[in-house]
């Protein structure tokens, strides 16, 4: 039985491998008409078991191939084509000598095919008629033609991300590194206001105009390169019916495309995706263009499994065809990427979003399983590798970012400010000051007995490096939410009014902060604990630096208050915004103190903040204005759309927009 398997996966396999030599195929297939007395003209094991064993055929189709080829190399693997056709079919493995023997002997014996050949026992060798072999030789080429041209259709999909890509880098680096902007001022403030507005389109969010614009040409190309130059004519001696012959080559097309994106899905998805570092784009825009890309993959794949499956069942034999692990394989990776896509729908990934992220990996190393079944003996096993090395080098980074540069298991002390605040300090290890640059942000996984479960678990916080702290340590503020940080919230407080725990740090991540000339302003608009995030830019530049802070409870003022007064004496404007809420006194104790500090029951209006910082850096004649927000998701969109409806070419203060929430 399992023998039998294995028979039917290799025959179904070879028929797949048709276009390996164009020249064996068609010298085999022209040949397979004539009597060999084998009582059949199919592809089949059985037919291949007579065959393979007739001196008459094998001098036939050698003769074919050493007078059809065009030069050695395409005549030497033809005959590797046969052997190993030979091999999985009728299990008899010739030597190369053998071969060559066959070849040179049936030179002497040959004769020219008649009409009486395909129905009289053949008993000598047989020449090629030139003008019929001449469709079984163009049917041939134009199949593997055709799957040759649908690689390069990949590539290009290919090409055009890494163009991109390229594209964006050069800007980086010229703009980071040698502080020239390759595009004029006014130009970069009409691209600013007319491509970067967020768009509103259902079931996305965070998309701007320029992201809608890239994903619908890439759209567009992605389309064109599976439904367009479909050229190979009928009738084609591969395949007499067109039908399915337009099948094959569909899904020839579509599981090739596919392929090619696999890649680009998991680079985008990788926490060291190489592109953050390139492009200085946060990875939070990788991770949407990765959700995009998958989609693509996942309609290629559809495309793919379903001509196949139609394929299979019009050609009768569905069950003889889903015994083959390939087969199968194929049907697992394309489940797969549907239930991975899924569970990424935001409603089902914000439930639980621990869940998500730890189904989400196991699914993903799942998928690189099934694709290693499915093509193992079908070839592109290329792309394969590419995604398990991927995979592989992005493990790597992180183990050595965790135990080289973080020193791996590190015990620390949760301070528990209030009681959905919560603070860590964490000493610098002596590589710190050279590879953390203000802005980076890490990654902790946090060891409790009491929480072991949760300690697989990696969250990405701000890192705050006080200047009117110790300059051994860094603090790491985290707001309390549902998950692992409610359970952190939850843990038994000891003596010293701290939590004792393990620390696993990885870091440093995400780009370090830009940097503003004496020319530029900078405008802060912070919404809760989002201050972390804008604190490495104010400690760099106070005196440029006005700071709009919108809080709920005076908690957040308390925890944050002598880095702010710190700003303040170095020359920042800080105001702070408290919603007034009756039962809390001592926010107007705080009122009385902190004169940055006004409470009111109003909402308050970003807009006027805005015009205030444009107003005082037209004032103290700056040529831009930055504003930079980090708050929740809706606050950080509101202010995109004010900012870009105010920007103008005209502007004496030119205006932009730099939203630092980077949740995805
Ligand atoms: C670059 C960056 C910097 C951040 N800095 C800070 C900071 O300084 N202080 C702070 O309080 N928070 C910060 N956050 C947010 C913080 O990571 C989440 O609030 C935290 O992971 C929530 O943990 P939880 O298990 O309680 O979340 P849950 O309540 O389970 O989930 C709440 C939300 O948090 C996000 N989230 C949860 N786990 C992860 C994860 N492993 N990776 C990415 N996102 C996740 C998801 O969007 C999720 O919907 C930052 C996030 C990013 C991306
Ligand atoms: C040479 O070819 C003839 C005709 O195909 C065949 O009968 C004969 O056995 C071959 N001899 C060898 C040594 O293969």
């Amino acid at each position: 039985m399992k023998l039998f398997a294995l028979l039917l996966m290799l025959y179904t396999a070879s028929a797949l491998t048709i276009i390996d030599s164009p020249l064996a195929s068609s010298c085999l297939y022209y040949f397979k008409d004539f009597n060999w007395g084998c009582g059949g003209t199919g592809q089949g094991h059985a037919m291949y078991k007579c065959r393979c064993f007739n001196v008459d055929w094998l001098g036939s189709v050698l003769n074919c191939m050493a007078t059809q080829g065009k030069n050695q190399a395409q005549i030497t693997h033809a005959w590797k084509h046969l052997r190993t056709r030979c091999l999985q079919k009728a299990h008899t493995d010739y030597l190369v000598e053998e071969i060559s023997a066959w070849s040179k002997n049936a030179t002497s014996f040959m004769k020219a095919p008649t009409a009486a050949d395909k129905k009289v026992l053949v008993t000598h060798p047989l020449s090629v008629d030139a003008q019929s072999f001449a469709i079984f030789s163009r049917s041939f080429k134009e199949v593997s033609h055709h799957v040759f041209k649908s690689q390069w259709f990949g590539w290009g999909l290919v090409f055009n991300c890494a163009a991109i890509i390229t594209a964006l880098t050069i800007m980086n680096i010229s703009k980071r590194f040698f502080h020239v902007s390759l595009v004029p001022r006014r130009t970069r403030i009409f691209i600013q206001k007319r491509l970067f507005p967020e768009v509103k389109i259902w079931g996305f969010s965070g998309l701007t105009r320029l992201d809608v614009i890239i994903m619908s040409l890439f759209t567009v190309q992605a389309v064109l390169s599976t439904a367009l130059s479909y050229n190979v004519q009928t009738p084609n001696m591969y395949m007499k019916d067109p039908y399915f012959l337009t099948l094959d080559l569909i899904g020839y097309r579509s599981g090739i495309i596919a392929f090619s994106l696999m890649p680009i899905v998991f680079i985008l998805g990788l926490r060291n995706n190489p592109f953050c570092f390139l492009t200085g784009l946060p990875q939070c825009t990788f991770i949407t263009y990765h959700k995009f890309v998958s989609i693509v993959m996942a309609i290629e794949a559809m495309i793919h499994s379903g001509v196949w499956t139609a394929y299979a069942i019009r050609s009768g034999g569905y069950a003889l065809w889903a015994v083959d692990d390939y087969w199968r394989w194929g049907i697992v990776g394309t489940t797969l990427v549907y239930i991975m896509l899924f569970q990424s729908l935001s409603f089902i990934r914000n439930f639980m979003y621990d869940l998500f992220v730890a189904s989400h990996k196991i699914l993903g190393w799942l998928f690189i399983v099934s694709m290693w079944y499915h093509c193992d003996i079908l070839g592109w096993m290329g792309w394969v590798y590419s995604i398990i090395a991927l995979t592989v080098y992005d493990r790597l980074v992180r183990c050595w970012k965790i135990f080289a540069l973080n020193r791996g298991f590190i015990p620390s002390q949760i301070e528990l400010i209030n009681e959905d605040t919560l603070a860590i300090t964490i000493p610098k290890t002596q590589v710190y000051n050279s590879v953390y640059k203000p802005g980076h942000h890490l990654y902790l996984n946090f060891f409790h007995r009491s929480i072991w479960y949760k300690c697989f678990q990696s969250h990405p916080f701000s890192v705050v490096a006080s200047p009117i702290k110790s300059q051994d340590e860094v603090t790491v503020y985290i707001r309390v939410k549902k998950g692992v940080t409610k359970c952190l919230s939850k843990l038994k407080v000891g003596e010293k009014g701290t939590i004792q725990l393990w620390l696993l740090i990885e870091g440093p991540y995400g780009n370090s902060i830009d940097t503003y000339k004496n020319t530029d302003a900078i405008a802060g608009i912070a919404g809760g604990l989002g201050i972390c995030s804008l604190l490495p830019v104010l400690y760099k530049n106070p005196s440029k630096s006005i700071l709009f802070w919108a809080i709920s409870k005076i908690d957040d003022l308390e925890s944050f208050q002598s880095e702010l007064e710190y700003l303040i004496e170095h020359g920042a404007d800080i105001r702070v915004f408290l919603k007034k809420n009756d039962s809390d006194e001592s926010s107007s104790f705080m009122e009385e103190k902190c004169k940055y500090l006004s409470v009111s029951n109003t909402r308050y209006d970003i807009a006027e903040w805005i015009e205030e910082a444009q107003v005082l850096a037209s004032a103290t004649n700056k040529t831009d204005l930055h504003v930079l927000t980090c708050g929740p998701i809706l606050m950080d969109r509101k202010i995109g759309d004010i900012v870009y409806k105010k920007m103008s070419a005209n502007d004496e203060v030119a205006l932009h927009y730099h939203p630092k929430n980077y949740m995805w």
